[in-house]
């Protein structure tokens, strides 16, 4: 187990000996932790994990707010749900997260599914233990939605993997993009100490954890918050010369803050891997003025540019939104031609959907769902050749992989992951997993590759 020993705020009695937790986690990274948190907080109460909802006696469902749709999800899960109270009365179900931050969907829960026990919001994380001694005790549901950011340093973690872990260097965001609910949930940027960061990464490290991702809504704007100002740049240089780990990455960069100081960091940082997660939303100035993103296409193909001649190999991938409210055809035919020109390793696309409380969602919204269809296939067509060509070109190559374990469609077959973020399936026994790795690719699909195993690098 990899409880990293440190305290929690709240000193609660292990009411969770004997008893098994479920945690089901929708949406981003961010939340992935928050649910690894989660789970070392459960099990410092005495609880044990389980993968089947008959078993758990407590199932917390980590949620996200970013789309209608893991919202949407989560009201047929608790549906479901209902029957398992049924049959063991004292199973407690919690809802927390992004959605649950919200106050109308928070009190949308807790008044239409009366069978809730706890429903909490992001920043109730750290009084979790606490929240839960008071559901299992209180016939009436609990919920705690405060805007109260005290106590999220110093939580215990418990990583799903035993070679990566995930780790938030700054919460929230300021840069409230027209259509993004995350400032309004996640609450303003506050970026960890350094020395916080450094101490958690240094008890990685000592647990032989091999690779991390620094996490965060834009690692870009990392430190500016802080009394002693530091920039991205400045801690992910600091993180490649002290830290022993293979593979530091980062998410999410945002275009409007990527310096050139942090190209020349990338560039240089032998353990920084080539991969930038750059989204760029859409193509046309017109929406990304609309959108407030606070850049331009021309500035955002000139980074690309940049990233691609300093940085020999490196990968850039996107998100990007279709139909946002007055895109019209020109605007994404401008989008198109940005990937054409850009040529993203992969992209994901969305289809434009309005959160409440957000500048969007007062625009009018005059493009027809249909043809918002019909955009996110025609975009999903043009990206996914670029995708292959780009992976075709790897063909050939021997790539350094770290090993994730059995593939899931095939478990003679191993899964590994390039320094660039992309998936290598090749023959492989079991013991390889958390190892380092050289594949010669020897084909290439859309999303994946494939090849064989030339050794084994760590
Ligand atoms: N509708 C559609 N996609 C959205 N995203 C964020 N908000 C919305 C929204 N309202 C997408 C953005 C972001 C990714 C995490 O989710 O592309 O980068
Ligand atoms: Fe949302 Fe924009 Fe912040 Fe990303 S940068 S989390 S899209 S508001």
């Amino acid at each position: 187990m990899n409880l990293q020993a440190q305290e929690t705020t709240v000193q609660v009695p292990q009411f969770g000996k004997g008893k098994k937790y479920l945690i089901i986690t929708l949406g981003c990274q961010m939340n992935e932790h928050d649910s690894e948190v989660m789970s070392a907080m459960l099990e410092n109460l005495g609880y044990l994990p389980t993968e089947s909802l008959e078993e758990a006696d407590l199932i917390i469902i980590n949620t996200c707010a970013v789309r209608k749709k893991p919202e949407d999800k989560v009201a047929s899960m608790l549906g479901k749900y209902y029957s398992l109270k049924k049959k063991k009365e004292d199973l407690i179900i919690a809802v927390g997260g992004c959605m649950t931050q919200q106050e109308d969907s928070a009190y949308y829960i807790k008044n239409r599914f009366k069978k809730v026990d706890l429903v909490f919001g992001t920043h109730a994380l750290p009084r979790l233990p606490h929240l839960l001694d008071q559901a299992r005790k209180n016939k009436e549901p609990i919920v705690d939605i405060k805007e109260d950011y005290a106590g999220r340093e110093g939580l215990p973690v418990k990583p799903i993997s035993s070679y990566h872990a995930w780790v938030p260097i700054i919460y929230g965001c300021n840069n409230f993009c027209a259509y993004c609910v995350v400032p309004y949930v996640r609450g303003r940027e506050r970026s960890r100490e350094f020395n916080d960061i450094i101490s958690e990464i240094k008890s990685l490290e000592r647990q032989g954890y091999k690779e991390i991702t620094l996490l965060g809504q834009n690692v870009n704007s990392y430190g500016q918050d802080l009394p002693e100002k530091i920039t991205f740049a400045e801690l992910l240089g600091e993180l490649n010369r002290i830290t022993g780990f293979n593979r530091i990455r980062f998410m999410t960069s945002h275009p409007k803050d990527l310096s050139p100081e942090l190209i020349e960091t990338v560039k240089r940082g032998e353990k920084i891997c080539e991969h930038f997660h750059l989204p760029v939303q859409a193509g046309s100035n017109r929406i990304l003025e609309k959108m407030n993103r606070r850049y331009t296409r021309e500035h955002y193909l000139q980074l690309a540019s940049d990233l691609k001649s300093a940085i020999p190999g490196v990968s850039i991938t996107s998100d990007i939104i279709v139909g946002f409210p007055g895109e019209g055809e020109a605007d994404f035919a401008d989008t198109l031609d940005l990937i054409e020109k850009v040529r993203f390793d992969s992209a994901f696309a969305f289809i434009y959907s309005p959160r409440k409380g957000t500048r969007a969602a007062r625009m009018e919204d005059n493009v027809d769902y249909k043809e918002k269809e019909r955009r996110l296939q025609q975009l999903n067509q043009v990206q996914q050749k670029i995708s292959k060509e780009e992976n075709d070109r790897l063909v050939g190559e021997v790539l350094e992989v770290m090993v994730e374990g059995p593939s899931k469609n095939d478990p003679k077959m191993q899964t590994g992951r390039t320094r660039t973020n992309k998936l290598v399936h090749f023959p492989g026994s079991t013991e390889l997993t958390g190892k380092l790795a050289t594949v010669k690719i020897t084909e290439a699909r859309t999303w994946n590759l494939f090849g064989e195993l030339k050794g084994v690098v760590d």
